[in-house]
């Protein structure tokens, strides 16, 4: 099976390559700085430096913000033949808060009242009723940076005045003391794989080790695991990190991360989590190629075409088994071969004679 990892090609998504290389018989890793969509042709049109990405049974899609639409059409585009682990409007949803915090609304998922705010006025309004201090967040900020604390209303004041200037919508969300607490959930599948707890470092109140937040072993409970879980249900994402403010009225969810950095937890929990990811991700693949199996078996017509990529061996073209099945030839059938430059056809003209003894 051929696997592809679209990243901007981080020590996170190179572990994982190394781990889907023991995997799967080949693995592609894609700069998503170099792929490129194109709408309006025929078929199919996602290049990769210039040329036709090719057919993979299994594409894990990476990258920050800035590559989440791009992500979202080759997902779209792709979804159908090849296994990948977040569905195509993730992507978008999963890159900005205010579409993570509307998903968890409609699946019942804990999280901290949050406000859209998108015009000074709307925030200066809310702020006057607020009780301090408030969370103000940009959408699409990772690593703590778009979060800030306004501990009174003048300081909420002049942040709204400054967030104004980038002609943004921002969130409001209510502070959840926590003594500058988070946990970081990996979760994969059905399961949360490694998670860590994160504590702020002094004088800061977001938990992000790249805010110099740090890290260390614990053991969730299954209530938290099962919030967890549900998050990146609700979000389309079979591999992500959900990010979970441990509150006095039980775990309220934050966000998910769609390529959650692993040298963190993987340090801090001793779980080889790369490979967790690799082995989940071949066996959803085998698992997505049987179901597709069946259901072009299902679909096929004595006539209908099949599209999609040979297997060779060596200088040998070997057939997909739906064209054993479609065409019901068998190993004792005899068959006239007809091949030309570009062509193939295969026609039973009946049953092979047995060799005598
Ligand atoms: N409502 C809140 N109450 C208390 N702490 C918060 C709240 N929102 C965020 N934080 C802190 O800020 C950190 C970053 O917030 P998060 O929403 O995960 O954004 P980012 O995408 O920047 O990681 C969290 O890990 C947490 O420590
Ligand atoms: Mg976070």
């Amino acid at each position: 099976m051929k696997a592809a990892l679209i990243s901007l090609g981080s020590i996170s998504s190179r572990w994982i390559v190394d781990e889907l290389k023991k995997k799967f018989d080949t693995v592609d890793a894609i700069d998503v700085t170099e792929l490129e969509v194109r709408l309006g042709e025929r078929g199919d049109a996602i290049l990769y430096k210039g040329k036709p990405l090719p057919s993979y049974d299994c594409i894990y899609a990476r990258g920050s913000f800035r590559y989440a639409t791009l992500l979202r059409a080759i997902s779209a585009l792709r979804s159908k033949e090849s296994y990948m682990p977040l569905r195509p409007a993730s992507f978008t949803i999963g890159h900005d808060k205010v579409l993570s915090h509307l998903k968890f609304q409609e699946n019942n998922i804990p999280q901290p009242k949050t406000h859209l705010v998108a015009t000074v006025e709307g925030g200066k309004h809310l702020i006057k009723e607020a009780s301090f201090p408030i969370i103000m967040k940009m959408p699409s900020g990772t690593h703590g940076k778009g979060v800030m604390l306004a501990d009174s209303q003048e300081s909420a004041s002049s942040l709204i005045d400054t967030l104004a200037l980038l002609k943004q919508p921002f969130l409001i969300q209510e502070y959840i003391d926590t003594d500058g607490v988070d946990y970081r959930c990996i979760v994969v599948g059905e399961e949360v794989v490694a998670s860590m707890k994160r504590t702020a470092g002094k004088g800061e109140k977001r938990a992000n080790i790249h805010s110099g937040g740090k890290g260390e072993k614990i053991i969730l409970d299954e209530k938290i695991k099962k919030v967890a879980i549900a998050a990146a249900r609700a979000c389309g994402l079979d591999i992500c990190a959900v990010d979970i403010l441990p509150s006095l009225k039980g775990p309220l969810v934050l966000e998910v991360n769609l390529s959650p950095g692993l040298q963190g937890i993987t340090g801090v929990t001793g779980i080889n989590v790369a490979e967790k990811i690799a082995k989940y991700l071949f066996e959803q693949t085998e698992a997505f190629k049987g179901i597709r199996k069946e259901e072009m078996l299902k679909q096929l017509q004595p006539e209908q075409e099949i599209h999609g990529a040979l297997d060779f061996r060596g200088n040998r073209i070997l057939l997909p088994e739906v064209v054993t099945m479609a065409s019901k030839i068998r190993e004792d059938d005899e068959v006239i071969l007809k091949a030309k430059k570009g062509k193939v056809e295969i026609e039973k003209v009946g049953k092979r004679e047995k060799v005598k003894e």
